[in-house]
């Protein structure tokens, strides 16, 4: 029987499951029963590391209590409120608190769900910003190549992932991507590349190709986290902001992954001091727990849309049902309150140095053609065996087998171990992914 039609049999076939090789998934499902702290466990009751923080979102580890707790309470005092036209008190205080996290000037707050859904409205308000100063032929928007940003219209269209993209048609007019960051010079260099800030130079490059009256922001994660974390080169960030400010474009940073913590601050751009004009976050925001995504702009970004619309009207026709759901922004007091009374971020600090070094390790395998990392998060590229990504997927399999839940992008191996891991709990995710790639 071929695997299509084994496959339309299958007890587990009505989920249609996103990201995933789902014919190939039914052959051997890998299926996650529980979780608890840095630990997953699977239908047989065995313990599986998490080595990937789930996608990035569990940095505190799995069933926090006081989070748990937080949104029972919520839930029983207020579970829904339309966020149109109405506000709930939960929402107001942890865009306070975020405001007082976020870099200065980064003090207006606008909550979604997802992280694809904060890059639509980042990308939507930086356009109409423009607009209500009277610039609305900027319009262009600059992604980067390799770059994520989520899988709507135009999150995928500034995007650089290729599979993300061919399968859809054109995506939004008036893209262009800079070159990605991963360069030869700096292979095998853990943390920031000596060599590459010049890339930046290619937003100057569109500037005077399409002119700068024509752009209206440039989108770029500061780690490229989906496409197997490209830390950008030392200066380059700078570069892009000094070409953003000489021309007036928008500057946004896609901090979905980097923010909270991973890279050792409360943001990425705390830790590289550049300060984007307009922020995406989500994952961690929550520890995973409840699907929430906000959206930082500039006070003064926000206040010219304001200004721009009639006394008494909508100034912003953007939102979701679920904007500052009442759960999630108790799930997300709840976890900025870990955050400060644990100084979450500073054991990132404390555990990074260790865990790069160990990621750095693995140069001496033969078939390891790069190793990258910043804070904690780590990369190893395999060289490919049969087909793109086979040999990065054989180890994902093969890890969960061993107990250890990885990331594959194609053929490198990510590792974002929760900060809640130990030292030995990170050196054992790192042991059981160096036998899996020896004998995978
Ligand atoms: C940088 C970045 N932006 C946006 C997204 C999209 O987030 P979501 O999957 O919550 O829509 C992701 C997801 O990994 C991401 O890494």
């Amino acid at each position: 029987m071929s695997a299509t039609s084994r496959a339309s049999n299958h007890p587990l076939m009505h989920q249609w499951m996103p990201f995933t090789a789902n014919r190939q998934f039914l052959e051997q499902p890998r299926i996650i029963a529980r979780a608890e702290g840095v630990y997953y466990f699977n239908t047989r009751g065995e313990k599986l590391l998490d080595g990937s923080s789930g996608l990035y979102c569990i940095p505190l580890g799995h069933g926090r209590p006081e989070i748990r707790e937080a949104v029972t309470r919520q839930m029983e005092e207020l579970d829904y409120a339309p966020p149109f036209q109405f506000g709930v008190p939960a929402a107001f205080q942890l865009a306070a608190e975020l405001a007082q996290m976020l870099p200065v000037g980064l003090n207006r707050v606008l909550f979604a769900s997802s992280g694809s859904e904060a890059v639509e409205s980042a990308l939507k308000i930086a356009i109409q910003y423009h607009r209500a100063r009277g610039q609305g032929a900027r319009q262009r928007l600059i992604g980067r190549e390799r770059g994520y940003h989520g899988v709507n219209f135009g999150g995928w269209s500034v995007g650089g992932m290729v599979n993300n993209r061919k399968g859809f048609g054109v995506g939004l007019p008036g893209v262009s991507h800079l070159r990605h960051t991963k360069i030869a010079e700096n292979q095998f260099e853990m943390g920031e590349g000596t060599h590459g800030a010049n890339l930046a130079d290619d937003l100057q490059r569109f500037v005077d190709l399409h002119g700068a009256d024509t752009i209206a922001a440039c989108i770029v994660e500061p780690i490229a986290g989906s496409t197997g974390i490209l830390v950008p080169p030392k200066g380059y960030l700078q570069r892009l902001r000094e070409i953003c400010t000489q021309h007036g474009i928008l500057l946004i940073f896609d901090e979905v992954i980097t923010g909270f913590g991973r890279t050792g601050q409360a943001f990425a751009a705390d830790t590289f001091s550049v300060v984007p004009d307009i922020m995406t976050m989500a994952k961690a925001l929550t520890n995973g727990c409840i699907p929430m995504s906000a959206v930082a702009v500039r006070e003064d970004v926000q206040q010219t849309i304001l200004d721009s619309a009639p006394p008494d009207t909508v100034e912003l026709y953007h939102g979701y049902t679920y904007s500052a759901h009442p759960a999630a922004c108790a799930a997300g007091l709840a976890t900025l309150k870990i955050f400060r009374e644990e100084d979450t971020f500073a054991r990132v600090r404390a555990l990074a140095p260790a865990f790069l070094e160990q990621v750095g390790a693995f140069r001496d395998l033969p078939y390891v053609t790069d190793t990258r990392g910043f804070g904690l998060l780590g990369a190893i590229d395999l060289e490919p065996r049969g087909k793109p990504g086979e040999r990065g997927f054989k180890v994902l399999c093969k890890a969960f087998e061993a107990g250890l839940v990885l990331r594959n992008a194609g053929d490198t191996i990510v590792l974002a171990p929760p900060f809640a891991a130990s030292t030995d709990e990170i050196s054992q995710m790192l042991e059981i992914t160096r036998r899996v790639i020896i004998s995978a």
